[in-house]
């Protein structure tokens, strides 16, 4: 039986680009349904009622003043090829329904591994399961008991610690947001070190230095990973290659559409071997934590096939110069202090007077700043994620908000 609901319909799909194209303005009153319809209303009908909720009411991460968290916009070549993953629906989980898509993955793998001194890895939603399944081939290959990790190390190393009965050490960071190598134990034997390649709050990059000092190294480089691919920005993470293992988020400095990581292994047969699992519906052993997973290598592919390692270079170093810039501005205004030297593109400052962060951000339009916090202390923080981000815009909203503090 045909169903034209399976077929692609030129029309519906224009109707959707359209949406694209030319956003429509945000529904104030979402006209969505409360309970489950039983009739449907056709695809044409929905689109009609979604796109201005759904495009409309969205955050536009590669506006003009979108400078505040670490999600990037993403470029159209990644829509498209989304696109297409959808319509084919495709599940590296087994070979027979992935016939291509599991060669692009290795494809893609294979071409970033050597950036990181590392002969493999594979695909995860996210530097969350990343930083997951390294642990788990750290635990099982190396009998790990102890993940040490500094104060400033994300949540899901926590998280994933705890997940896999591990023991917990955090350390605490200089004054710099580094992990303090004088306070870390001795005796790593029994431990995975974690450091981190541009912290959340702060984007501050550990010492790559420390690894191999522990029984396994893991680099958790979510964000600042892909400055490797800048020739302007690549020593800084010097060291990384000594690392057992790498994670780095694919859709904050790849640009990628979430959701997009990597795990890259030093020594991936190993690792592989240790977080893999077969099943009998299954012809080949199922790596990693997730089951059924989609042709995310895709539209990275087809991102890094488009601009090529200098096109994508380009547009780190340009986002990079934007958060040079900002900083720039903000330590010679009278008002301002700093948090540190910013070195991978997060800028945190305030006002000396540190009190009433909260109307300082409310004066200023929402997605271009964020708060934090470290060590108890708020900060305001900006993140350049955007290389379409204009400061020129941004920085009179900035001055104004200080004016009225
Ligand atoms: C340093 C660091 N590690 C891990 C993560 C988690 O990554 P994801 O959101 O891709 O799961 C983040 C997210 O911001 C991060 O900043």
């Amino acid at each position: 039986m045909t169903d034209s609901s399976f077929i692609a319909s030129r029309p519906g799909l224009e109707q959707a680009l359209e949406a694209v194209l030319v956003p429509p303005s945000g529904s104030e009153q979402p006209q969505l349904p409360n309970n489950l319809p039983n009739k449907g209303i056709g695809e044409e009908a929905t689109l009609e009622i979604l796109a201005p909720i759904v495009i409309g009411g969205a955050r536009h991460l590669g506006a003009p003043g979108a400078f505040a968290h670490m999600d990037p916009p993403t470029p159209w070549i990644s829509w498209a090829t989304t696109f297409w993953n959808a319509s084919l629906n495709q599940n590296l989980l087994h070979p027979d329904l992935s016939p291509v898509a599991k060669d692009i993955e290795r494809r893609v793998i294979d071409w970033l591994s050597p950036f990181y001194g590392m002969d493999g890895g594979h695909m995860t939603p996210g530097s969350t399961v990343s930083n997951l399944t390294a642990l788990w081939a750290a635990r099982d290959l190396n009998g790990i008991k102890i993940v040490v990790a500094s104060d400033a190390s994300h949540l899901s190393i926590a998280k994933a610690t705890h997940l896999l009965g591990l023991e917990y050490l955090s350390v605490a960071t200089d004054t710099s947001g580094r992990l303090d190598d004088t306070k870390l134990p001795t005796d790593l034997s029994n431990a995975a070190l974690v450091l981190t390649a541009g912290t959340t709050n702060a984007g501050v990059i550990d010492n790559l230095q420390l690894a191999e000092r522990a029984s396994w190294t893991h680099v958790d480089a979510a964000w600042s990973g892909p400055l490797r691919l800048s020739q302007k920005h690549a020593s800084k993470l010097e060291g990384i290659d000594k690392a057992d293992s790498i994670s780095i988020s694919a859709h904050k400095l790849f640009f990628q559409p979430k959701e997009a990581g990597m795990i890259f292994f030093r020594a991936t047969e190993k690792a592989h071997s240790a977080v893999s699992f077969g099943g009998s519906y299954l012809s080949v052993p199922n790596v990693g934590v997730l089951g059924s997973h989609g042709a995310i290598a895709v539209p990275l592919l087809a991102t890094l096939m488009s601009w090529g390692q200098s096109g994508l270079a380009e547009r780190i170093d340009r986002a990079m110069v934007l958060a040079e810039t900002l900083w720039s501005k903000l330590d010679t205004h009278p008002k301002v202090e700093l948090f540190g030297p910013q070195s991978s593109g997060v800028i945190l400052w305030r006002p000396h007077n540190q009190s009433g962060l909260g109307s300082i951000i409310e004066r200023l339009p929402i997605g271009s700043t964020s708060i934090t916090s470290v060590d108890g202390k708020q900060w305001l923080r900006n993140v350049a994620a955007n290389p379409c981000a204009d400061i020129d815009e941004l920085w009179p909203k900035i001055e104004r908000a200080l004016k009225k503090y």
